[in-house]
């Protein structure tokens, strides 16, 4: 037996890769904001989560160079012996303020803060609940959470349906502590979670509420502060995260949540413990970041006027933009060739989209993912749309 010949077998990427269809892994060799090189041409970007556009604003990137200035590359260590910097629990001061709980954790990404605080909180006898289509770092926390925790019961609902879940609430043992984790903003189709029913059955059937914001800070509700904003419904969330890969233009994540919470994740999370803390220029950036969110709130309200417009002109044209209700506006084609196909001409003619096909999404929901960035102007819209328009009605797509 061969353990590694699965690996001789795998020639997927490299077929698509000879009929010049692979649109994964494309190497970026300059980064200037709404634009980037690829491949030696210059394309506007629709594919990127860097929502308020600050990744080369000289503002983060000032912050981030005095903070290697000062502090050095790397943390050398963990934050729990000896990579605990100043810089780690300013960031953690801000970000519990400015989402409305009593305190925040850092920690290394994003998907690092799903796996640590979902395993953490999980415990034996336990019933997990979860929506179909969260996150995958979602999932892995959960995978990791019922290795450690034997009989813990999963149980999953369609995806956003409130009546599903209301079915799978009925069903369970009234007597058993429970959880609920789901995205806030959803990752690939830009639709929002329905927190106030979620909130409604949660609290009839005593559920505490998991949020992953990481598509939502930045970019919903009216100052940014995201899904929780969105409905008015910060004290109804009992734990939060968010990354800083995407609206903060860094690299890492949190948790927030109440104090004892958060103190017991900081504890017993072995991702926090047994893995670096995130480097000083990365926590600078997200400060630096943070700062801009909090004094330019315009920026908020420019992604979401983006978001509409998109969302409007792409439906008049006849695409199918889905549930989306953010700047994250998918277009389904529904077909995994067509999607790769589509995302090659619109590549070719200088806009780069995410394709997303199997296993990502279901087969019939293959999709491009279009993303927009506070930054991006009117004639940078206008190109997107001329393009897809001419493209989709040449696939008879539109
Ligand atoms: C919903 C969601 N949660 C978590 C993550 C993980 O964040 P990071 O990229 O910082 O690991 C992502 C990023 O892709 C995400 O989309």
């Amino acid at each position: 037996m061969d353990i590694y010949a699965k690996c001789k077998e795998f020639t997927k990427a490299d077929d698509y890769k000879k009929q010049g269809l692979y649109p994964y892994f494309i190497p970026i060799s300059e980064n200037h904001g709404n634009r980037v090189v690829m491949n030696g041409k210059e394309i506007l970007m629709v594919g990127s989560n860097n929502y308020l556009g600050l990744t080369k604003d000289p503002r983060v990137q000032e912050a981030a160079i005095k903070a290697i200035e000062k502090y050095g590359t790397s943390c050398s260590g963990s934050r729990f012996l000896n990579g605990t910097y100043e810089l780690h629990q300013e960031l953690e001061a801000r970000l519990a303020k400015f989402v409305n709980k009593e305190a925040a954790l850092v920690m290394g990404t994003g998907y690092q803060t799903n796996a640590g605080a979902i395993s953490t909180l999980m415990e034996e006898r336990m019933i997990l609940i979860t929506d179909k289509t969260n996150h995958s770092s979602i999932f892995d926390g959960v995978f990791l959470g019922m290795a450690l925790n034997r009989r813990v019961t999963i149980k999953r609902y369609q995806h956003n349906d409130m009546e599903d879940l209301k079915r799978v609430f009925e069903n369970l043992d009234p007597k058993l502590p429970k959880l609920i984790v789901t995205d806030g903003v959803f990752s690939m189709e830009g639709d929002v979670v329905n927190l106030p029913e979620m909130v409604k059955l949660c609290k009839e059937h005593n559920c505490g509420i998991y949020l992953d914001d990481a598509h939502g800070l930045g970019v919903v509700g009216d100052t940014g502060r995201g899904t929780m904003e969105h409905y008015g419904l910060f004290d109804e969330v009992d734990t939060m995260m968010c990354t800083f890969s995407k609206t903060f233009s860094s690299l890492g994540g949190f948790v927030a949540g109440r104090r004892e919470d958060i103190n017991y994740i900081q504890h017993f999370s072995r991702q926090l413990i047994f893995s670096a803390a995130i480097p000083p220029a990365n926590a600078a950036a997200v400060l630096a970041s943070l700062d801009i969110l909090e004094k330019e709130p315009e920026r908020v309200t420019r992604l979401q006027t983006i978001g509409a417009t998109m969302r409007r002109e792409f439906q008049a044209m006849g695409f199918d933009t889905g549930e989306s209700e953010t700047p994250i506006v998918p277009i389904l084609v529904r077909d995994f060739d067509k999607t790769f196909a589509f995302w090659t001409a619109l590549f070719e003619n200088g806009v780069y989209t995410n394709a997303v096909v199997p296993p990502g999404v279901p087969a019939d929901r293959s999709l491009l993912r279009t993303s927009y960035m506070a930054t991006h102007t009117d004639e940078d819209l206008d190109q997107v749309l001329s393009l897809f328009k001419k493209i989709g009605t040449s696939m008879g797509i539109i």
